[in-house]
């Protein structure tokens, strides 16, 4: 154990949220920054970038490459763009710390090079699994050398010529489609991906913002290789999965009533507005506008009676980090909330059906995992002690259950916040939350 991981949260029952606040930058859209950035011709300037662990390990990883990358204030940040054929081999193996995106993405990246990589991570990153990323990157012609397990660390051969593909994808995800279009701008031919539901679309909205085709029909997705990247502006908006976790809190107190300004309300990220509103919460898109290619709003949430719900399976992909937030609110819904089709929360930073279950156990909720995803019987949240097993959206989700709960919650191992939200204690503290930090 190192002692990051020793962070304890004591959260002091009781409290609200009030205000407007504005979160860090979107993660998903800060990682592709990075990557396209570093991959264009010609310099990028970035505004919004999310300063947190993972993104500034896709970030580190690319300076490690020869990538020039200057952080010029809180949020911008300069790339000085090599083109699609100007990395130079890192020195050694490359660390991604908790970063799954980091690694599956630049897997794509990586497979087309000239030279050899090794990726690794953190305990958490080095148990998830990647065969989903590196079976389809050797059906392009990439070698990527994993575990047994089909775990990292990640061996990735260079030297190798990719051919498009025509891929199904088993499960909806993001990460995977991504890879494979990455993959898919150095590959001879056309590379189309087919996704079994829509998934976020940042890579796609991304690389059109950088000039390169795209084309979309239905659920297919194709690019073809061969093209240059043109630099631009990225302006990122405030991660909504960051935002979730005050959206939540504020629907829980009667006198909650939070602002959150400029955040991206891309359509596939907006599960958690359809399911919240479902509940009962209210919900206000503000001043909606588009910024960079992803559209923009304020979001004013106000507190209320929550109910439980059957979580319509269609919205899993589109709210799949914001189980954490969403468990908590159902947890103090009247009636059951039956969650099913979220077998992916599985294999997450944590196993967060059963890291959510045991945890609202361990305050009094009736929450039964299922293979797929959950039952909760909405009750009142006694204090007690939950572990996050060092999983940053456990961490929040459990954090804002103390607005509820009758006695304080202590929550262990919290230093992977860093990962996603810097910041998010004072931000709780400010809006009106008590929150000390052990550790
Ligand atoms: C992400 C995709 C999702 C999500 C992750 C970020 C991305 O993962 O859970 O936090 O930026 O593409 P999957 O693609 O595995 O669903």
């Amino acid at each position: 154990m190192n002692c990051e991981s020793e962070v304890t949260y004591v959260v002091a029952p009781g409290g609200t949220l009030k205000g407007t606040i504005r979160v860090p930058g979107d993660k998903s859209i800060s990682h592709r920054s990075i990557m396209l950035g570093a991959l264009a011709d010609g310099v990028t300037a970035i505004d919004g970038f999310l300063e947190g662990e993972d993104s500034l390990a896709t970030l580190r990883a690319f300076q490690e490459m020869g990538v020039h990358i200057e952080r010029r204030a809180p949020g911008r940040v300069i790339v000085h763009g090599v083109g699609l054929d100007g990395l130079q081999a890192p020195n050694g193996p490359i660390y991604l710390g908790n970063s799954g995106t980091s690694m599956r993405l630049l897997s794509g990246i990586l497979a087309a090079q000239p030279f050899n990589t090794i990726l690794e991570g953190d305990a958490s990153l080095m148990q998830r699994p990647m065969r989903r990323v590196t079976r389809p990157l050797e059906q392009m012609g990439g070698r990527i050398i994993t575990t047994e397990a089909g775990t990292p660390p990640l061996e990735i051969r260079g030297g190798r010529t990719l051919r498009g593909i025509h891929y199904k994808m088993p499960v909806a995800s993001a990460q995977v489609k991504s890879a494979l279009l990455l993959a898919g701008l150095y590959a001879q031919g056309e590379t189309c991906v087919t996704e079994p539901a829509p998934t976020r679309d940042h890579t796609e909205r991304m690389l059109e913002a950088f000039s390169w085709p795209v084309e979309r029909k239905g659920r297919r997705i194709c690019v073809r290789g061969g093209g240059r990247l043109r630099a631009t502006r990225i302006q990122v908006p405030g991660d909504i999965s960051s935002a979730a976790f005050f959206m939540v809190g504020a629907a829980l107190v009667p006198d909650g009533d939070i602002v959150l300004e400029q955040l991206g309300v891309n359509p596939t990220r907006t599960g958690v507005i359809n399911i919240l509103r479902r509940m009962g919460v209210d919900i206000q898109l503000l001043n909606e506008r588009r910024a960079g290619g992803e559209p923009v709003a304020d979001i004013r949430v106000r507190g209320g009676e929550l109910r439980g719900i059957r979580i319509p399976e269609e919205e899993v992909p589109l709210a799949i980090d914001e189980f954490p937030a969403i468990f908590i609110a159902a947890a103090c819904a009247r009636g059951t909330t039956v969650l099913t089709g979220a077998e992916e929360l599985r294999v997450k930073e944590s196993d967060r059906i059963q890291v959510m279950a045991d945890g609202l156990n361990a305050l009094g909720i009736g929450a039964q995992a299922t293979a797929d995803g959950m039952v909760i019987e909405g009750g009142g949240l006694q204090g007690g002690e939950v572990d996050s097993h060092g999983d940053h959206r456990i961490a929040m989700a459990f954090t804002m259950a103390a607005l509820r709960a009758k006695g304080e919650i202590r929550i262990l191992d919290c230093a992977n916040v860093a990962t996603s939200f810097p910041g998010f204690v004072e931000m709780a503290c400010r809006a009106g939350m008590s929150l000390r930090v052990e550790g």
